[in-house]
């Protein structure tokens, strides 16, 4: 039986980066100067890729998340929760690792020119979206567990564990 894309708008976003790839042989630097326009502050967090290789990396993997997402989704939806508690080791905060979507469309659409259409603009948004919710969903390290807090404070009182 042969199920359709998980995301419904796949082809609109396999089409822009199908064409991206044949307008533009490298897009790495397109990406990170769209990133660092935005994000100024996660340029010294770079400071181990003195000749790029991480950054290329990262957006083959980010690339290869979004297809994998939109498509079959085997493994993205997992690969950007893991992704987003590694990053907090690197002290990217989740906020920050989600905003990585929008500067990849902000590329796409600057790569495209005037191949970008007001579909491929509506499909990237829906898309960051969905993006947006799975991240929502990831349990967060970085702040107290609200559903165990409460049971860790009888525990310290004494109390039965219920
Ligand atoms: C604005 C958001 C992001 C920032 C600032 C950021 C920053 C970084 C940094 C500083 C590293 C290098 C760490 C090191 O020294 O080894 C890194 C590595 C990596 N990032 Fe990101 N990241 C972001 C978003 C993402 C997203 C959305 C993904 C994929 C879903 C991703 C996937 C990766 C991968 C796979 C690596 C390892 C690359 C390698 O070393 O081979 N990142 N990121």
């Amino acid at each position: 039986m042969s199920t359709g894309p998980a995301f419904p708008r796949a082809a609109e976003i396999e089409h822009s980066l199908e064409r991206l790839a044949e307008l533009c042989e490298d897009p790495t630097a397109l990406v990170y100067e769209r990133l660092f326009e935005l994000q100024p502050e996660m340029k010294p967090y770079f400071w181990r890729d003195t000749n790029d290789a991480i950054k290329g990396e990262m957006l083959s993997r980010t690339f290869g998340a979004i297809l994998d997402f939109v498509g079959e989704r085997r493994y993205a939806d997992h690969m950007i929760g893991t992704e987003m508690v590694t990053h907090e080791g690197y002290d990217v905060p989740r906020e920050v690792f989600v905003t990585f979507f929008d500067v990849v469309r902000d590329a796409v659409r600057v790569g495209l020119g005037s191949d970008w259409t007001s579909d491929l603009e509506s499909a990237w948004q829906e898309l960051i979206a969905e993006i947006y919710r799975f991240a929502n969903l990831t349990p967060r390290s970085d702040v107290t567990n609200a559903f165990h807090q409460p049971r860790m404070e009888a525990f310290r009182r004494g109390e039965p564990i219920s």
